[in-house]
């Protein structure tokens, strides 16, 4: 892992989000004098990674569409929404008219903050809510995800996406979202989320490749760096297939990424689409 990457997971997460602030002010300015208000947040806001925020979003929500996934009277969750990456995108696909209804939430109130002033201002049936809890990464308290309840109702939705979050949580908060994803997901809905899947040939390909290395290993699960043990988390495939068995959900279809190093694909990430049983 770069210098700067451990130095930077070293800091408290207040001190992580100034960091990034200071260090992008300049350039926000010089954007926000060039081109006015964006409908995207500006780079020091973004939490969520040092990927192309505007491209992957964007990226995400064609393929859903493509796949024949969302559609303007969809109901979709986004489970760890962050800061609207893929919320904002589908402001141009959900549509109020239709009776099309977004929800996400997320942890850190920096990020539901910001959706609520800039999306669900503009988008009344994009709704945002934060939920504090523990997560060594981003947010320190006691309150554990392994006891979240969603707060939604049985079978609403069409659609669930959790992007680059089950990459952030270990296995008992993983187990109750599952749970609690068979519950609010409509029998054959659908869920879009994404895993770093440790099996043998990302176990190779790591080490040769210099992809993401994973070194703390627990075998059912795997972490790059056990003092902030939420930075990465990688699973192995066994676990999760068999996770993904026992809560009632059928595999569709699996991307992998380019994370451990296989030659660059379109995501960074392992994609894995999957679908609730009908009975
Ligand atoms: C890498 S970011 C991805 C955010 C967003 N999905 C995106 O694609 O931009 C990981 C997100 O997961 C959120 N998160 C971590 N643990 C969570 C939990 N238990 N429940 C909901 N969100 C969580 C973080 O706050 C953060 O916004």
């Amino acid at each position: 892992m770069k210098f700067s990457r451990i130095v930077f997971y070293f800091l408290p997460p207040e001190l992580r989000f100034w960091a990034r602030r200071v260090f992008y002010m300049p350039s926000d300015v010089i954007n926000y004098l060039r081109n006015g208000k964006s409908k995207y947040p500006a780079k020091g806001l973004i939490f969520t990674g040092s990927g192309d925020f505007e491209k992957e979003g964007n990226q995400i929500v064609a393929e859903l569409l493509s796949k024949k996934f969302v559609k303007a009277d969809s109901k979709v969750l986004d489970i760890g929404c962050g800061i609207g990456r893929i919320a904002i995108p589908l402001t141009d696909v959900i549509s109020l008219k239709a009776d099309g209804e977004y929800h996400g939430f997320d942890i850190v109130e920096r990020g539901i903050k910001w959706c609520k002033e800039n999306i669900k201002s503009k988008y009344p049936h994009f709704n945002f809510l934060c939920v504090p809890l523990n997560n060594d990464l981003y947010v320190n308290n006691d309150r554990k995800a392994s006891e979240f309840i969603f707060p939604y109702k049985e079978n609403q939705f069409d659609l669930i996406i959790s992007n680059s979050v089950f990459t952030h949580m270990l296995p008992s908060d993983l187990e109750n979202y599952l749970d609690q994803i068979s519950k609010v997901l409509k029998p054959g809905g659908v869920v879009r989320a994404t895993f770093f899947i440790i099996d043998e040939e990302s176990k190779r390909l790591m080490k040769s490749n210099n992809g993401l290395d994973f070194k703390f290993n627990y075998e059912d699960y795997y972490l790059i760096d056990d003092k902030v043990k939420c930075a990465n988390v990688g699973y192995s495939e066994k676990y999760l297939y068999s996770k993904l068995k026992m809560y009632g959900f059928e595999m569709l279809e699996i991307n992998k990424g380019y994370w451990c190093g296989r030659e660059k694909k379109e995501n960074f990430q392992d994609v894995v689409y999957f679908s609730k049983l009908t009975n």
